[in-house]
């Protein structure tokens, strides 16, 4: 299926030979679209622009949808689609109970890696901007018919556990006490204490190789700290809203039992090689080899990570995996999919992603931390937009101007901007949303149908709604593929922006016979997509503010 817009281009390229670059008209007397398409060919073949224009308007067949083209100025071509092919068009939309939503012609199975925090640390800045972004891709894949499981990929093991476990024991502290703040502070007396004290230290690695051999006290206590941590992170993932559930957790020690076999399939194949004791895989352009297994016997963050490419690959059957982590981690990534391909545990069907994205800076520009230094714990920003806003309009505030600027950005966290009930933010959005709804209502109040059908559109704030609504689709599913969320944040902002001109400019209750039904068919097409379209962001949409 494709919009108007694209139909429009596609004869127009038919007949230029190039593209377009269809524009939207700057006034509504110059239509609803414009080129420079013969500006371009002009120039090329060395005739005058209005003379290429003319031609091609000539060859041009539009009359099943639009007006005559016009040519203007130099030599732009305008185009102004008929009311009725707009009406058809919205009202496609509206009877559809998608609203246009395309489903996959081919639905992939999709593993998107998030927010995988990590065990006895407190979520921080960093994981709010997975989280959102997770879920994003998580919403907006499902609704074109992909299936898609999040993968929480913890990190619930390595040899800080050692150090925890033999904190706790020292102290003689009941682990099933604790709470992930006090869990967090232990983390850093371990810490000290293990520079501190060399006894300490020496008991604290003999624990770790208790915990990796399953002695059971030491189990018991590791296994006690991630319950504590994921108690935490489940109670901000429901904040959040995010669709990430206990059987999404998959942390870096479910992958344990699978390290050898990983070990014994590269080195099996040819794969890994051994290298100064330690077992190694090499691979082109990358001036260091990942090491599988280092000289002690110990595996590492990248071995657990071939291990989870295996997995999702063979049980998981994903076609699409998308990891949604910082952007420091580029690197890890990169040679990760690198040496999986190598391995062939990354066939070339499926398609691996790094999708980074930048800071969260203060309103100084630099990291954003807190008062003290230290970074910032996601829960205290929750808290802080929560001070400011109704929980709902603090998360649509803080998820929206989380995915309005391009994902690698930086972006300053700037609450009372960002709550703001103007501008371009969320709560904006939602009360553009809210505004249709109060129409809608009132028309039920006063026994008005609103119809299924939108039939007038002789206004130019009318026909831009009417032009943009069934946009929809292909902005969603650019998002699938291009996985950058703000096409969409821009898309929804200007159907906010174009209702808002109708609703000044359109009398809708005050208005009679066709053109009231026509107009309150179009608040209805318009709070639909506003609904879907927040929902796809993480952000709710109330009915009132
Ligand atoms: N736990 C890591 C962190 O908080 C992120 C893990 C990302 N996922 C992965 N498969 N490596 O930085």
């Amino acid at each position: 299926m494709s919009s108007l817009p694209q139909t429009l281009s596609a004869r127009l390229q038919a007949v230029a030979g190039i593209d377009p670059e269809l524009r939207p008209a700057t006034k509504p007397q110059f239509g609803h679209f414009q080129s420079n398409v013969a500006l371009r060919l002009a120039k090329q073949e060395g005739k005058p622009p209005r003379e290429v224009a003319q031609q091609i308007v000539d060859q041009l067949d539009l009359d099943d949808i639009a007006e005559p083209p016009e040519l203007a100025g130099p030599g732009f071509i305008n185009l102004r689609l008929k009311a009725e092919t707009l009406a058809t068009a919205a009202s496609e939309q509206l009877a559809d109970q998608r609203i246009g939503l395309p489903i996959a012609e081919h639905p992939q199975i999709v593993v998107i890696d998030y927010p995988s925090p990590n065990v006895a640390k407190q979520m921080h800045v960093g994981h709010l901007r997975t989280s959102i972004i997770g879920d994003c891709f998580n919403r907006v894949l499902t609704s074109l018919g992909h299936t898609v499981i999040p993968q929480d990929h913890i990190g619930d093991w390595g040899t800080q556990f050692g150090l925890l476990v033999e904190e706790i024991l020292d102290a003689g502290i009941d682990a099933g006490s604790l709470d992930l703040v006090a869990a967090e502070d232990l983390y850093r007396r371990a810490n000290e204490h293990f520079k501190a004290d060399p006894a300490f230290a020496a008991r604290a690695r003999s624990r770790v190789v208790k915990l990796q051999s399953g002695d059971a006290e030491t189990l018991k206590i590791w296994r006690q700290l991630i319950d504590i941590s994921t108690a935490a992170f489940r109670k901000i993932y429901a904040r959040l809203g995010l669709r990430v559930t206990e059987e999404n957790l998959a942390g870096e020690s479910s992958y344990n039992d699978d390290l050898e076999k990983v070990v014994s399939e590269l080195e099996g194949n040819g794969t890994a090689v051994i290298d100064q004791g330690a077992l190694c895989v090499f691979v082109e352009g990358f001036n260091s080899p990942m090491i599988i297994r280092k000289s002690d016997g110990g595996y590492g963050y990248s071995t657990t990570d071939l291990a989870a490419i295996r997995r999702r690959v063979r049980e998981l059957h994903a076609n699409r995996i998308i990891y949604v982590v910082g952007a420091e981690q580029g690197f890890h990534f990169d040679q990760v999919f690198a040496v999986a391909r190598k391995a062939g545990y990354l066939p070339d069907g499926v398609e691996a992603r790094h999708v980074a994205y930048g800071l969260i800076l203060g309103n100084d520009g630099k990291r954003l931390r807190t008062r003290s230094g230290s970074t910032m714990k996601l829960v205290d920003l929750l808290d802080a937009a929560e001070a400011k806003a109704a929980p709902a309009v603090a998360m649509a505030a803080i998820k929206y101007a989380d995915l309005s600027s391009g994902l690698n950005k930086d972006y300053v966290f700037d609450i009372d901007r960002m709550v703001a009930t103007t501008g371009n933010t969320g709560p904006y959005l939602q009360y553009a949303h809210a505004r249709t709804h109060q129409v809608l209502r009132k028309a039920e109040a006063e026994g008005i149908a609103v119809p299924d059908k939108i039939t007038v559109l002789d206004e130019p704030a009318e026909q831009s709604l009417a032009l943009l609504l069934p946009r929809f689709g292909e902005i969603v599913e650019e998002v699938a593929q291009t996985l950058q969320p703000h096409r969409l944040c821009g898309y929804l902002h200007d159907v906010a922006v174009a209702y808002s001109t109708f609703y000044e400019q359109c009398p809708v209750l005050k208005s009679e016979g066709e053109v009231r039904a026509s107009r309150l068919a179009l608040c209805l097409a318009t709070q639909r997509v506003l609904a879907k379209g927040l929902d796809l962001l993480g952000i709710q949409a109330p009915d009132r503010m």
